[in-house]
């Protein structure tokens, strides 16, 4: 069994993870898109620890996270259209792959290997300050084992790690729940036309505003060269099998419903009465795991709409689906 502890975010603990951050070890943060398992992204051994906590295939690359665009310049070349993107949308949950700055010093397994490198600057506040204070990019994946849901909590990270088998023990840095609740927009601005590669709360129509037209969603998959690698399709699974667009569930399933529809069902949760989309999201990964605890042969879920943010929740849903059986060779 692994040790976890959860630090409450005081000025202390904050000097303590950097500390921790510096001398190459793990640090569980906070973001307002989900935690981050983060480490010193200059260097192979910190993100070694990374690969190996979460069990991640080593050919799917970290995103670096920068505590300002100058710090990021370092790292990726920026186009005209990568600046404006940039100044419209960061610090917040969006994420640019860029061409890679040759010379600089992230680590190669951080980027496993690419010519590209996925950028990003949070808003978050604790976040931020590990950054500023440490000095460093921080190579931090959403902080769960892979495949699993992403946290928006300290104790979803604890949890998803507890049972796992290491050395040194993992500091998680409380930050309350995450706001947005599901992983960053990723959008790929090193093909002739932008792409995004992983739909967020930023949508494709706020990247329009920059972008002048909608970019295409690609979350692709040739399963043998994943465009963005880390989108395998199965991705983001509770235990439980799930059954998506769902009105009326069956008994033994656990029902996740959205909108103002009752239903005497149970067990119930709702993503949001008022079928709020971002609220929805921000609840997303919280009820799925809590549903997962419940006594129930499957979990199943209302249906949501394919607009905005509902974009995201419903590619992390169908995700969440695939059986592993259904997977091959790919893990
Ligand atoms: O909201 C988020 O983005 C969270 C927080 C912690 O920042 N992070 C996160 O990281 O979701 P992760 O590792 O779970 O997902 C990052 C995705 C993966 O699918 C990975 O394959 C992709 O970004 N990625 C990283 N570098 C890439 C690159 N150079 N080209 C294409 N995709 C890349
Ligand atoms: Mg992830």
């Amino acid at each position: 069994m692994m040790t976890v502890h959860i630090l409450e975010s005081t000025s202390e603990n904050i000097a303590q993870a950097t500390s921790y951050l510096k001398d190459g070890r793990l640090v569980a943060i906070p973001t307002e898109t989900v935690y981050g398992l983060a480490a010193n992204a200059l260097s192979d051994d910190a993100v070694s620890q990374i690969y190996a906590l979460k069990q991640r295939p080593q050919f799917n690359p970290l995103i670096i996270h920068c505590v300002d665009l100058t710090q990021a310049q370092m790292y990726g070349v920026f186009s005209d259209q990568a600046l404006a993107c940039a100044k419209a949308f960061w610090p917040g949950p969006l994420t640019l792959v860029l061409p890679f700055k040759k010379d600089s010093s992230i680590s190669e397994l951080a980027r496993a290997g690419l010519e590209t490198i996925a950028l990003r600057i949070s808003a978050h506040p604790i976040a931020r300050a590990l950054l500023e204070h440490s000095g460093l990019p921080l190579a931090a994946p959403s902080a769960n084992p892979s495949e699993r849901i992403s946290p928006t909590s300290a104790i979803a990270v604890a949890e998803g790690f507890e049972n796992q088998i290491m050395d040194a023990p993992l500091y998680i840095l409380d930050g309350g729940a995450c706001t947005v609740g599901l992983e960053s927009t990723i959008l790929d601005l090193t093909t002739d036309q932008p792409i995004i590669l992983r739909p967020g709360c930023i949508a494709p129509e706020d990247l329009a505003t920059i972008l002048g037209q909608i970019p295409p969603i690609n979350t692709g998959h040739d399963p043998k060269a994943p465009k963005s690698p880390g989108m395998l399709k199965r991705h983001y699974a509770p235990q439980h099998p799930l059954r998506i667009n769902v009105e009326f569930p069956m008994a033994g399933q656990g029902f996740l419903n959205f909108g103002p529809t009752p239903t005497d069902h149970a067990p119930t949760l709702n993503l949001s009465l008022k079928g709020d989309l971002k609220e929805a999201a921000a609840n997303l990964f919280a009820y799925l795991k809590s549903l997962d605890k419940e006594n129930i042969q499957s979990i199943a879920v209302a249906p949501i709409p394919e607009t905005g943010i509902g974009l995201a929740i419903n590619d992390r849903l169908k995700r969440a689906t695939t059986s592993p059986q259904a997977l091959g060779d790919q893990s």
